[in-house]
């Protein structure tokens, strides 16, 4: 939602007639919007009716990943270790989760042509590995490797990659939308001169030409922990023009300029997204701080409201050891954290860093999964006693 769109056909003003070349038939139109009536908002332009559906099924849950008894601890675990294959959707994998967020991985192996609605849930998708296009009603967005692919709740989409072999998402689910930081925008809405991007860097999706097709497709909605399979009369992707601020978008972490500072200056400076309950920084190649006695590496903190992710995209990452990429570490609020011994030392006259890591910090404690468990480095959480 970074500024308004508008393609394909829509009529002059919105919620009146608007009829298809017959001059009898209507097009229909959905709002589709935010808090309530009062959030950022699209309308869409259908060839039919939005609601229609022949079939409704509760699909039987998988065994639930959770972790009652999971420590308060640190934790470090690799994601590649929990590998399971299958489509966009059925290829994920939760590790953490409250009740406003939610982070998986999938290594997704194979094309599908079920839909995916996350009907609870804004999505980040971030493309570690892979390039293709995700397909909505909106039209066809393509995306490249290290993309961050934001996804309004209530989206139908498909996501294809060109080829399977190495493609894997990180994923983060938000029971709020994904906002761009309100200092980054001036009065009137745009980005200002010193925000970390620029409207330019952000991709919308191109309308394609609706599918008029009738016949059974099906509609996978995620609501929660729970998976309901919807079977519709026609395609969904039935739209002949669209227009407002909600429609999913690209942008990607290579284009987010950092800011220097001459002492070493806090995540906020990082940050790319918010919501209402968590924020998303991310660390990108940059010179460090240019004081002559400034210590790259960050001090010891105690974010006593905040649990803090960070997902290991690329580089060695200044505070860590043993880093891979697509580790995880989780530090949870109410322990203090900082460099691993030896890490304050090495960063001293540095002058740069190539790393690239997404950090998320939430304000409710997350709870590591099984899977957290499974793939974890034994011994993390006392890799501070020297
Ligand atoms: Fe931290």
């Amino acid at each position: 939602m970074p500024f308004y769109v508008r393609v394909g056909k829509v009529p002059p003003k919105r919620h009146t007639t608007f009829y298809k070349d017959d001059g009898k038939s209507l097009y229909r139109e959905e709002l589709f919007s935010t808090k309530g009536f009062s959030g950022i908002y699209s309308n869409k332009y259908h060839l039919d009716m939005p609601p229609q559906v022949e079939k409704i099924s509760q699909i039987k849950n998988a065994k639930s990943s959770d972790w009652p008894d999971a420590p308060l601890q640190y934790y470090h675990f690799f994601t590649d270790d929990k590998k399971t294959g299958g489509n966009f959707i059925s290829s994920r994998n939760e590790f953490l989760k409250n009740d406003n967020c939610i982070v998986s991985t999938a290594n997704p192996t194979e094309d599908t042509d079920i839909f995916f609605r996350n009907s609870y849930a804004h999505e980040i998708l971030f493309v570690h590995q892979g390039t293709g296009e995700l397909l909505s009603e909106y039209g066809r967005l393509q995306f490249q490797e290290w993309d961050y692919i934001v996804v309004p709740k209530g989206t139908t989409y498909q996501v294809k990659f060109k080829n399977y072999k190495k493609a894997k998402l990180f994923i983060i689910e938000s029971s709020t939308p994904f906002d761009i930081p309100k200092h980054f925008r001036n009065e009137y809405g745009q980005l200002t001169e010193d925000a970390p991007y620029y409207e330019r860097d952000f991709k919308v999706p191109e309308l394609m030409d609706p599918i008029d097709q009738k016949g059974k497709f099906e509609i996978l909605l995620k609501v929660r922990n729970k998976f309901f399979r919807y079977l519709v009369p026609h395609h969904p992707f039935d739209v002949v023009g669209w227009d407002g601020f909600l429609y999913p978008y690209t942008f990607n972490i290579k284009e987010y300029a950092p800011k220097v500072g001459k002492i070493h200056l806090p995540p906020p400076i990082h940050l790319v997204f918010t919501t209402q309950h968590f924020v998303i920084c991310n660390f990108v190649p940059r010179l460090f701080d240019f004081h002559p006695d400034s210590i790259p590496a960050p001090y010891y903190h105690s974010n006593v409201d905040s649990d803090e992710v960070l997902y290991y995209v690329h580089g060695n990452f200044v505070s860590r050891k043993g880093i891979k990429k697509g580790s995880i570490t989780l530090h949870p609020m109410g322990i203090p954290h900082g460099p691993q011994p030896g890490k304050t030392e090495a960063s001293i006259g540095k002058k740069e860093t190539d790393e690239y890591a997404i950090m998320i910090d939430t304000f409710q404690p997350l709870h590591p999964t099984k899977n957290v468990k499974e793939t974890m480095a034994e011994g993390y959480s006392k890799s501070w006693l020297e």
